[in-house]
């Protein structure tokens, strides 16, 4: 009997060296943890259950069969986040460089498949060399297999990808179908073709890092969410967002203990508006004022800053914060604004997080580059995405809310719940000068008369009360009253049902 557990035990020990310790002691020394060592970090302490530790790959092609590694370069199984359940894998990149064969795959789609049958979210942590090359078309294979999954858990149960060191060639398009793309600064990096064939087809020189790494993806792509620093940043961030998300499609966002006062009044944002409507004033210090405890986890923190995208806990409970950001283009909306916020509101919609949209809008940002780069479709994203959200929407316009752009971020008019604007709202087909310049064209040479029709149309339309009186803005808010008003409006439609008609899908514009 001891003799059949210390096998136990040896063939258990092997397995979790991986590919032995000169390659643990390589990826160390590139700044990288082991596959196990991620999973520690990820999980709570003692969680994790391990799925396939011994399981092999079948290929006997170029000398294979002489080397076998238990596990076959992924770790895979379940364990909890401050108590939740997820499923998680992790490649080894100790064991082939990470790659993909079929075995490897089997397992990734083992956990998707419990994932999404016992409604958890799945972390994977990346960090491969692509297809398992002496494996050829059953590598691909295993590929398309873990991607159908991907698309039939999208929306079901959340989908984090942490990208931690190569993840090139068709190998991204899992990633690129998850909800979450988080990559690790100087270690990582994601690109369809890397540098090599890049140089060889157009002649453009290029270093992995500039071409795929995380500082090109969240700024200049936008292909991931986030960049951190280290292995032990990225794995902590995951954490706290997994604490913002519901495990799946049929249940609640979590609602955690809060410390904050949900009648809090700050005084201080009373003031937040500057005197000139053309000033700029950080949209995110409102944000932090009323969320639970100031927490916010912004995501695309680094890409289209117009927009502010992320979630906050108001009473507890996970709400999505869409908001203009009028110290970058004033606030407006372009391309990438429209498709960052869009997505993240079909997050939302999917995962049942209510919606809180803090408006500043002067409008679309014109210009040739807009409109040839599709602004009109880009923009419908938005829109649609708003349009069809039925989670409860509370929206609050701090002060521009102008043209079509008005009527995108979260109006009454797409089934807007709680309407809210500041006193300094000003709510209007377009700002008091453009709009004096067309309807007073016959005047443009009179200095003073386009002044005095100028005032004239502020005094009448630069105002929430007109949208007020046609009941388009539920109510005029005091600012300083913002959380509570916020809060409460949650709090009254925690028990919302609005249902879409049957469909067999939308047809976003894509
Ligand atoms: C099998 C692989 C491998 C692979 C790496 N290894 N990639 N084994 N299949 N795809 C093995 C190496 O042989 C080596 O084994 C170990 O992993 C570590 O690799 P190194 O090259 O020593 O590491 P490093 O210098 O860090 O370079 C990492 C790398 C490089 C950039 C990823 O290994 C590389 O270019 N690999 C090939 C990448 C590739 O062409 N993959 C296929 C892409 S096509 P030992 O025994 O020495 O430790 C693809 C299509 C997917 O992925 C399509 C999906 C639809």
């Amino acid at each position: 009997m001891t003799n059949i557990l210390n096998e136990l035990q040896s063939r258990r020990d092997v397995v979790r060296m991986g590919g032995g310790q000169r390659r643990i002691d390589a990826q160390h020394a590139k700044g990288k943890l082991t596959a196990r060592e991620r999973i520690d970090l990820l999980l709570d302490e003692g969680s994790f259950e391990e799925f396939d530790m011994f399981k092999a790959h079948r290929c006997v092609d170029f000398g294979m069969q002489e080397q076998t590694y238990p596990g076959d370069g992924v770790v895979t199984g379940w364990g909890t986040v401050n108590g939740r359940m997820v499923y998680v894998y992790s490649q080894d990149f100790t064991v082939f460089g990470g790659s993909l064969s079929e075995t490897h795959a089997e397992k990734i789609c083992k956990i998707m498949d419990m994932a999404m049958q016992n409604g958890a979210p799945v972390i994977g942590l990346n960090d491969s060399g692509g297809a398992r090359i002496q494996e050829g078309v059953a590598s691909l294979a295993g590929y398309a297999e873990v991607f159908q999954r991907n698309v039939m858990a999208s929306g079901v149960v959340p989908q984090i990808s942490v990208i931690m060191g190569p993840c090139a060639g068709g190998a991204v398009y899992s990633p690129a179908m998850t909800d979450f793309i988080f990559m690790v600064k100087d270690s990582s990096y994601m690109f369809v073709t890397g540098p090599d064939v890049v140089k060889t087809v157009t002649n453009e020189v290029v270093t992995a890092e500039e071409l795929g790494g995380a500082v090109t993806h969240t700024k200049k792509s936008s292909v991931a969410d986030g960049a951190f620093e280290n292995d032990v940043e990225a794995l902590t961030e995951v954490r706290r967002l997994v604490d913002f998300l519901p495990l799946n499609n049929r249940e609640k966002p979590p609602v955690r203990p809060f410390f904050d006062d949900p009648l809090r009044v700050d005084n201080s944002l009373d003031t937040l508006i500057p005197a000139n409507a053309n000033q700029p004033y950080d949209m995110k210090e409102l944000i932090l004022k009323i969320a639970d405890e100031g927490d916010f986890y912004e995501i695309q923190e680094e890409f289209a800053k117009n927009i502010l995208t992320g979630f906050i806990r108001m009473e507890g409970s996970t709400v999505g914060v869409v908001a203009n950001q009028p110290t970058v283009l004033a606030g407006c909306l372009d391309i990438d604004a429209s498709r960052k916020a869009a997505r993240f509101v079909r997050f939302c919609d999917a995962f049942e997080i209510p919606i809180l949209t803090l408006v500043d809008v002067p409008g679309f940002l014109p210009g040739t580059g807009q409109e040839y780069g599709g602004v009109i479709k880009h923009g419908a994203k938005l829109l649609f995405a708003y349009g069809e959200a039925t989670v409860p929407k509370v929206t609050v316009i701090t002060r521009k809310a102008y043209g079509g752009a008005y009527d995108v971020m979260a109006s009454k008019h797409l089934r807007g719940d709680f309407n809210y604007a500041w006193p300094t709202a000003e709510i209007a087909v377009m700002g008091a000068k453009g709009a004096t310049e067309i309807i007073h064209r016959a005047d443009l040479g009179d200095v003073a008369k386009i002044a005095q029709h100028t005032k004239d149309y502020e005094e009448r339309f630069a105002n929430p009360f007109v949208a007020a009186e046609k009941g388009f803005i539920d109510d005029v808010i005091m600012p300083a009253s913002t959380r509570r008003r916020v809060c409460r409006a949650f709090a009254s439609l925690r028990g919302k049902s609005l249902k879409n008609p049957w469909k067999k899908h939308d047809n976003i514009p894509l």
